[in-house]
């Protein structure tokens, strides 16, 4: 029998496990200390930023990144549907609307061809995610953004280092946001970041992080914050990832490469086509199988998990989640590529613990169980 094979496990060494050490024995256990200084201040330079916020997850990191830009009732922000869902329920913690645009067939991320369809006079702002690692296609959305007079956020919890033209993101927009959940490329646990330029924007975001207090009087709230912050123990966690993101990186470079080598030409197998201004960041792979060729997704799944093979769907979109679908319907827009990626797309096991075996098995096991459920002459095949 062969071992379990988990869709995604965090790579923590005896360093993490020092710092961790380290930052009790300290006493800082809270949100102030040594680790969260030298985090935010790697974080930022890897990244290409001047400025670096670290704070309690990626999906407080979009909320707080929008507070920071005043988002509010009344407002639409333009997202992707082809997403996780916190990119979206952060537009509605602010009491607006989010307006959802397909993605590309190719890079899967917010087409930017879609874009200017979606802006009416309410839309304050575009969240460009880098799904699955890969980053949107920033030039031309920043140019529609900027003829438009809106700014440009990066949900980049998917993509930690990854770089467009060159540039890493989190960069490339006004603020962008990052996760460290136990499956990302760095983790601890649970964590975020924002990053942005504007030196401007680092009061109030250090502000609406820790609950409104006013940076020059303790205890003093002129505004309205949230407990957005992250603690002294996890950040010593992070920097110990920090060190070690070049092995870490290598080995998830490693796992991707092996899957696109093993499952590029597979009939009934589909791949993200990376752009050629695209460095990725090897989060999770992903792959969609045939459903027009009659293979459904969701029996192969269950044949890999069978075997002991750990998967996962795609993203539902979000547009056609409870929460967001009768607004979507009633704007009545198409997002084709969105509802294909949704059906028939599969995320595969990623991360640094897995041994070349490993992926060579997923991909056997997924290659037998593609081909167990194709039809044969019109019928779907008995599994
Ligand atoms: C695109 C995207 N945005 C936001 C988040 C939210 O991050 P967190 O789970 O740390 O809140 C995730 C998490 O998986 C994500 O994939």
């Amino acid at each position: 029998m062969n071992r379990r094979i988990a869709i995604a496990e965090p790579d923590l060494s005896r360093l993490e496990e020092e710092y961790a050490l380290a930052a009790i024995r300290s006493t800082w256990i809270s949100s102030t200390g040594e680790y969260l200084t030298r985090f935010e201040q790697e974080f930022a330079d890897a990244c290409g930023c001047p400025h670096a916020l670290a704070v309690s997850n990626g999906t407080t990191a979009i909320h707080l990144a929008l507070a920071a830009l005043n988002v509010g009732p009344g407002d639409e922000v333009i997202v992707p549907s082809m997403t996780y869902i916190a990119t979206a329920n952060a537009v509605r913690y602010c009491g607006a609307e989010p307006v959802f645009v397909d993605v590309e067939p190719t890079t899967w991320c917010l087409d930017p061809a879609r874009l200017e369809e979606a802006i009416t006079p309410r839309t304050k702002g575009v969240i460009a995610v880098h799904l699955l690692g890969h980053p949107a296609d920033m030039d031309p959305i920043l140019e529609i953004a900027a003829i438009h007079g809106l700014w440009v956020v990066e949900d980049a919890a998917e993509a930690t280092f990854a770089t467009y033209k060159g540039r890493t993101v989190g960069g490339l927009g006004r603020i962008g946001t990052f996760s460290f959940f136990g499956n990302k490329v760095l983790t601890c646990g649970e964590g975020g970041a924002v990053t942005f330029q504007d030196p401007v924007l680092a009061t109030r975001l250090r502000m609406l992080r820790g609950q409104g207090m006013d940076p020059r009087q303790r205890y003093y709230f002129p505004i309205v914050g949230f407990n957005y912050r992250l603690t002294n123990l996890a950040a010593a966690i992070l920097c110990g990832q920090m060190e070690r993101r070049a092995d870490i990186l290598r080995r998830r470079r490693e796992i991707v490469a092996l899957y696109e080598a093993r499952l590029r030409d597979v009939p009934g197998i589909g791949l993200r086509t990376d752009a050629e201004w695209a460095v990725t960041s090897p989060w999770m792979f992903a792959a969609t199988i045939d459903g027009p060729a009659g293979i459904d997704r969701d029996a192969v799944a269950r044949r890999l998990a069978d075997d002991g093979i750990e998967t996962r769907p795609l993203f539902v979109p979000i547009h056609a989640l409870p929460p967001y679908r009768a607004a979507h319907n009633a704007r009545g827009t198409e997002l084709p590529v969105t509802g294909r990626l949704g059906r028939e797309g599969i995320m595969l096991p990623t991360h640094t613990l897995l041994a070349d075996g490993d992926i060579h098995q997923v991909c056997d096991r997924l290659i037998a169980a593609v081909e167990a459920a194709r039809p044969v002459q019109g019928r779907l095949r008995v599994a």
